[in-house]
């Protein structure tokens, strides 16, 4: 690979200079009792969080301390981008990086100096104000139309703007490499630019799966849509050994060999599909037997399990049931290669995870190398109470880990390769 990293970049000596860092720091809020506050307010996130926002899950802000760390250590004056959410282009207080740059403080133990703009004043005269060893967050990305515009010169023209508060730029968002974002695609054409320890880790472990697998090689898929991940299945198919299927978008795979599935999440458009896959699958996808259906998509909602030719019509799945879950373990326990992406059911209320326990106890357990991918599924390992270091490896990229399987070009990866 020719890409230069964070270590040749520290080798060169960064003390005094300026560092752009592109992080993926968009991480799940809850937002409680609707209490949404003004998050651009200088002061708010010095301390801790604003009222009304507790980051759910911080393991995005966690996996990139060793390179920010280090580049503390070494001196540099380091400024931090990162997209959160989908805000449209524009301002808006709900996107907020402000609770974020609260918690990076705190886990750098260092205050990290929050702009209140990205590329405005506040962003000027908080990069200008750094001292050596001194780390700024600057607002959401996003909230300029120009970081994911399809037009070149707009992207050009915000990229120009980024590039110009560092001396450097370290991609270490692996979680956005599959975005051709100007933050990620364009600066780095105006920089000096290396990959940051997240994203060598990433692509270290990702390449093993992509490269020759210690067989067997077992994949399991969930999450609610086909559509998102029929492409990946598509380039998964010919490389597994097995294809374990689970989460909402089972049914539609279930109604393609003709079952009925109630008032599950059904992707009728894909129907078609499913049964096209799962014939050309040779018996490597395996489906539920068994399935939770609830009569609401409710925490308390009334619920059983029952076979899969059993589904009553006025009933919805919520998770996979235990004979699945049993299933899916014995194929797991033969592996020495695991992927997973996407939750077997709705892990958030507790009636419905079992499925998503049961599967992810089982990769712990299985003699194999595991990768978890998905911001969705390192979630559930860690809202599960999960020993996270019992996988051999938990990619903070949910889209991007699907898109480095399916053997696509990421172009935050293209853009430090040249
Ligand atoms: C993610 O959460 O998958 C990444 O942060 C990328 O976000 P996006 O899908 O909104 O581009
Ligand atoms: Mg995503």
């Amino acid at each position: 690979m020719s890409i230069r990293t964070l270590d040749d970049l520290l080798a060169e000596g960064v003390s005094g200079r300026r560092v752009l860092v592109r992080a993926d720091l968009n991480v799940p809020l809850d937002k409680q009792s609707g209490a949404i506050t003004d998050h651009n307010s200088a002061s708010a996130p010095q301390g801790g969080t604003p009222d009304g926002v507790r980051i759910a899950d911080d393991g995005r802000i966690r996996a990139v301390l060793p390179t920010l760390g280090a580049l503390v250590e070494a001196g540099a004056k380091v400024v931090v981008c990162s997209h959160l959410g989908r805000p449209k282009g524009a301002p808006d207080p709900q996107f907020s990086l402000g609770p974020v740059a609260g918690r990076l403080g705190e886990l750098l133990g260092a205050p990290v100096h929050f702009a209140t703009d990205t590329v405005g004043e506040s962003a000027r005269s908080t990069v200008a104000g750094l001292a050596d060893g001194q780390v700024a967050l600057l607002e959401n990305l996003r909230f300029n139309a120009g970081e994911t515009s399809k037009d070149e010169a707009e992207r050009g023209a915000f990229a120009d703007q980024l590039a110009a508060f560092g001396d450097a730029y370290v991609d270490d968002a692996f979680g956005a490499v599959h975005r051709k974002h100007a933050s990620v695609y364009d600066v780095p054409a105006r920089l000096p630019h290396v990959a940051g320890r997240l994203v060598l880790r990433e692509v270290e472990v990702l390449s093993k799966l992509t490269g020759d697998p210690e067989r067997p090689y077992v994949v399991v898929l969930g999450g609610s849509k086909v559509s998102d991940k029929l492409a990946v299945i598509e380039a998964l198919l010919p490389t597994v050994d097995r294809l374990l299927i689970g989460g909402g978008m089972c049914f539609t795979f279930l109604k393609a060999q003709g079952l009925e599935v109630g008032t599950s999440l059904l992707e009728k458009d894909m129907v078609e599909t499913c049964r096209n896959l799962l014939e050309r699958a040779d018996g490597k996808i395996l489906l539920p037997v068994d399935v939770v259906v609830a009569d609401a998509f409710a925490p308390d909602a009334a619920h059983d399990t029952v076979r899969v030719d059993g589904i009553p019509s006025h009933r919805l799945g919520l998770d996979i049931g235990p004979e699945t879950v049993a299933g899916f373990a014995a194929a797991l326990s033969q592996a020495k290669t695991i992927f997973w992406n996407g939750p077997m059911g709705v892990f958030e209320m507790a009636a419905f995870a079992a499925g998503t326990r049961g599967v992810a106890e089982a990769i712990t357990k299985a003699d194999a190398f595991s990768v978890v991918g998905g911001g969705d599924s390192a979630a559930a390992v860690r809202a599960l109470g999960l020993d996270e270091s019992s996988f051999g490896h938990i990619s903070t990229g949910g889209g991007a880990s699907l898109e480095y399987l399916e053997g696509k070009t990421l172009p935050g990866i293209a853009a430090l390769e040249n």
